[in-house]
């Protein structure tokens, strides 16, 4: 058992990835968390994590980290105590393994497969802290609760990002969304590049439902141990486009009330949240920035703001169907996998009343 001030002890699944990479990259000298094992498949277990991972970030590998084994799922499972794992494993993988380690430590996961489980939080840290609520307390003097917290879709955490200060300050009821998706979405190996360049392919498998799905979720309301869904319904349409980090995100909503366009911006400026107010780790100053109505959100030029934590909003005007319309962008394996997930987890630790040194 760690003592209080003791760094929770982390294990990160398929570690080798897309997202597994940017986690190894940000629990590199985390205050809280101490990466102590590594997990990804067969071809890479047994292997120096430096030689096992296709390294695609621009930051070095941290030189400890380098040097650590890459393990089997099942030897982290049978190996020394955790206090979390990060999954960042396919979701075919992880409909069977995460439940394994929720049994005996908290797991905080990217992966879909278990996002609309009734007991699982389908967490954003500013937009739905609450649905933490449905972890039970830690028992038998554990730091941390035991069960699963879900990260969702990448676009979804954008799209509820930009969206949670409108619901608060107005209220809607509909919403259209086009996204413009990066590569690194796919993952590793990912899309070729012969089928992407000087292409935009108008289809990610699954990614339209998940959006529909998953908004009414997590703006939902926590009550007697359910998530009741805010109802709203959600029109989604999905492009992979050549840009390599960064999901773009063009909104129409039907606001309540006609606010004034100022009021709408003021929203945005003016949101914080939980993570904001217990000073997180991980969290951004802002959660969103309304960057200026002939200031469009670029990938390029925005998705490292706050750390890449947050989500860039301009280009709002009227939408002669649905009232309103804007141009988000959120970094997709940042906020949108890994940095959300670390979040998440400071998050729940905070709520335990546990802050390690
Ligand atoms: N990429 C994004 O922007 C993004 C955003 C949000 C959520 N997600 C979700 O996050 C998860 C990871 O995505 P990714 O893009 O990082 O995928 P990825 O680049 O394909 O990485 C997959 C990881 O899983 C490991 N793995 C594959 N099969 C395994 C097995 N049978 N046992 C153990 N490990 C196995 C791989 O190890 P090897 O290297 O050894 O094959 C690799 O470490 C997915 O569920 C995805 O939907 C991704």
């Amino acid at each position: 058992m760690t003592t209080r001030n003791e760094p929770l002890r982390a294990a990160v699944l398929g570690a080798t990835g897309t997202v597994g990479q940017r986690f190894v990259t940000l629990l590199a000298g985390h205050p809280w968390f101490e990466l102590t094992a590594l997990a990804a498949s067969e071809r890479s277990a047994g292997k120096l994590y430096r030689d096992a991972a296709t390294w695609i970030q621009t930051r070095p590998i941290d030189d400890a980290v380098a040097a650590m084994p890459v393990h089997t799922i099942d030897e982290v499972m049978d190996g020394g105590e955790l206090d979390i794992v990060f999954s960042a494993l396919d979701a075919s993988v992880a409909r069977d393994v995460e439940p394994r380690f929720a049994r005996r430590c908290l797991v905080v996961t990217n992966a879909s497969a278990h996002r609309m489980d009734a007991d699982v939080p389908l967490l954003v840290p500013e937009v739905n802290p609450d649905h933490l609520s449905l972890l039970s307390p830690p028992e038998d003097g554990r730091a941390l609760p035991t069960g699963i917290v879900a990260n969702p879709n990448c676009s979804t955490i954008g799209l509820v990002l930009a969206l949670k200060p409108l619901a608060d300050a107005f209220g809607f009821e509909r919403i259209s969304v086009v996204t413009l998706q990066a590569v690194s979405g796919a993952g590793l190996p990912g899309i070729s590049s012969y089928q992407i360049l000087d292409n935009v392919i108008p289809w990610i498998s699954s990614e339209e439902e998940k959006l529909e799905i998953e908004t009414g979720k997590i703006l939902g309301q926590a009550t007697g141990g359910t998530i009741e869904p805010a109802e709203v319904a959600v029109s989604a349409q999905c492009n992979r486009v050549p840009v390599v980090d960064g999901h773009t995100l063009c909104v129409s909503v039907d606001l309540k009330g006609e606010p004034a366009m100022e009021d709408v911006r003021e929203a945005w400026r003016t949101f914080r949240a939980e993570p904001q107010e217990r000073g997180l780790p991980s969290a951004p100053a802002q959660p969103t920035v309304y960057l200026g109505d002939d200031e469009p959100p670029q990938a390029r030029v925005h998705r490292d703001l706050g750390q890449g934590m947050t989500t860039s909003i301009g280009r709002l005007r009227e939408c002669p169907i649905l009232g309103y319309r804007f141009v988000a962008l959120s970094h997709n394996t940042l906020r949108g996998a890994a940095g959300g997930a670390l979040l998440a987890a400071e998050l729940a630790v905070a709520r335990c009343g546990r802050r390690a040194a």
